[in-house]
């Protein structure tokens, strides 16, 4: 029998023609690509009228989006969703914000996210759910009669039981879970902190299968599913792109000193000021290394509405521009720091021209730059890759040199141990993590996903 159509729904859409900074859009770009179907989600605007929605098509890919109201997008998007879940999902509960009014826009806009799709679905479609600002949508289909197939899909870390309970009205929440058919998680950790959580803080049970029953009487499956790039062409991106202007520019620019790159929304969860301090006590350590290290920072700037997104800009500006007045000479600058998003072609030769790739989020549900990078090396003379243990990255990618982000001087010491690396070690340890890559790309994820959603 012909698989039924997929209906992938999420927040954030990758429509034609922009630059999907977020690893849910990137993914699921090329996901969608390769199998085709209907993706319903937010058009990025905001509108007087979220009745109307908007159909646009880009090869296999059919795109229904709606605009938001400005109070929608306030209460639901950058309240709730963005102020409240968050933080909380990255082990940051300090920075949650509980708003009664937050609570009920976001439960509103997954209630009307339900009622567009009620019109749009198929009897034989399979419908994929994505990331934290839906959880509640598959209890409003239900309720709304739909029958179909519905997965779940986590990008974000689930934090153990005990972090989620100080979220108020925790349980009508999270409870909704269980409205799902499959609910994928990218690390063994966060697959048990959700099975911790409905067993013991809302009396659920394990079934045979990996089943877990929730108190209400449903019973859903849960599973770790990694995600991935598109590992190939990344790869094949990276080779060509070694010959555009601006890669040609860069490495002009960089006189035959090392280049140690980061890439990140900016985001309180990348570490971004810990990753800062940590590059000034290498460079107050090791004198030797000024002019020979060149740190470029990518931090397009994200979720602007949001108060907190814009102090750890502000508190980035300080540091880069006190590292940089410290430590800079009249021709040489330490960190450049750019606050702007860039396409995919010219990042996959940003990283292959890099010799060490510093990511280091405090917490990162996966953290694809990380993959990116590893799959854009030259395999002659591959960088190397310094990675927060707190990624779930960090759980394949175990040939990266882990840190805790935390902690400046063990930082500073993998990002020293990363420029002197030997060539042999270089490669033996990127030829170790580009095999997991290759075998384990985008599209063995969405199969192996949509697989156990449909068996
Ligand atoms: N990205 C991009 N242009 C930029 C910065 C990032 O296309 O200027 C892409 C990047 O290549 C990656 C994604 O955005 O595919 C970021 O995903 P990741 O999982 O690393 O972090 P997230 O933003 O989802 O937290
Ligand atoms: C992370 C989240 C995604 C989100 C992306 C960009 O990857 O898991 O759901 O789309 O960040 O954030 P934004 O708020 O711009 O959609």
């Amino acid at each position: 029998k012909k698989p039924g159509r997929l209906v992938v729904v999420s927040n954030r859409v990758a429509l034609p023609q922009q630059t999907a900074t977020g690893g849910l859009a990137s993914a699921m770009r090329v996901a969608m690509r390769e199998r085709g179907g209907l993706w319903f989600g937010w058009s990025g605007k905001i509108g007087t009228d979220s009745t109307k929605v908007h159909r646009t098509k880009d090869g296999s890919i059919d795109y229904a989006t709606i605009d938001l109201t400005r109070t929608d997008h306030d209460e639901f998007y950058a309240g709730f969703a963005n102020r409240a879940l968050w933080p909380l999902l990255h082990y940051r509960p300090d920075l949650v914000d509980y708003q009664r009014d937050h609570l009920d826009g976001y439960l509103r806009v997954n209630a009307l996210f339900a009622d567009h799709l009620v019109e749009l679905l198929k009897p034989d479609d399979v419908i994929w759910v994505h990331d934290y600002h839906l959880i509640p949508l598959a209890a409003r289909l239900r309720e709304r009669g739909v029958k179909n197939r519905i997965g779940f899909f986590l990008h974000t870390p689930l934090p153990a039981a005990g972090l989620l309970i100080g979220l108020p009205q925790h349980r009508a929440l999270f409870e909704t879970l269980a409205s799902y058919d499959l609910i994928g998680l990218h690390t063994a950790r966060d697959l048990r902190a959700l099975e911790e959580y409905f067993l013991h803080e809302i009396g659920g049970a394990m079934r045979p299968g990996g089943r877990i029953r929730a108190a209400n009487g449903r019973s859903f499956r849960a599973g770790v599913f990694p995600i991935s790039i598109e590992t190939a062409l990344v790869a094949q991106t990276a080779r060509e792109a070694a010959e555009l202007e601006e890669i040609t520019q860069l490495r002009d620019s960089l006189q035959d000193r090392a280049l140690i790159i980061g890439v990140d929304r900016l985001d309180y969860s990348k570490g971004l000021p810990e990753r800062f301090r940590a590059y000034a006590h290498l460079l107050e350590r090791a004198s030797a290394l000024h002019r020979q290290i060149t740190f470029l920072q990518i931090a397009p700037p994200s979720r602007g509405s949001v108060p907190e997104y814009r102090q750890i800009r502000r508190e980035l500006e300080r540091l880069a521009g006190h590292i940089n007045g410290k430590y800079a000479a009249p021709d040489w600058v330490p960190i450049r720091y750019v606050n702007q998003s860039f396409p995919h072609r010219l990042l996959t030769g940003y990283y292959r021209t890099a010799r060490v790739a510093l990511i280091t989020p405090l917490r990162d549900g996966m953290n694809l730059v990380a993959k990116e990078y590893v799959a854009c090396q030259d395999p002659k003379n591959p960088g190397v890759l310094v990675l927060s243990r707190f990624a779930g990255a960090a759980d394949e990618l175990t040939e990266a040199l882990l840190v805790n982000p935390a902690d400046p001087a063990e930082v500073a010491n993998a990002l020293e141990r990363a420029l002197k690396m030997p060539l042999r070690e270089r490669r033996q340890r990127w030829r170790a993590m580009m095999e997991v890559l290759e075998e384990h790309d985008i599209t063995a994820w969405c199969q192996s996903f949509l697989q156990r959603l449909t068996s």
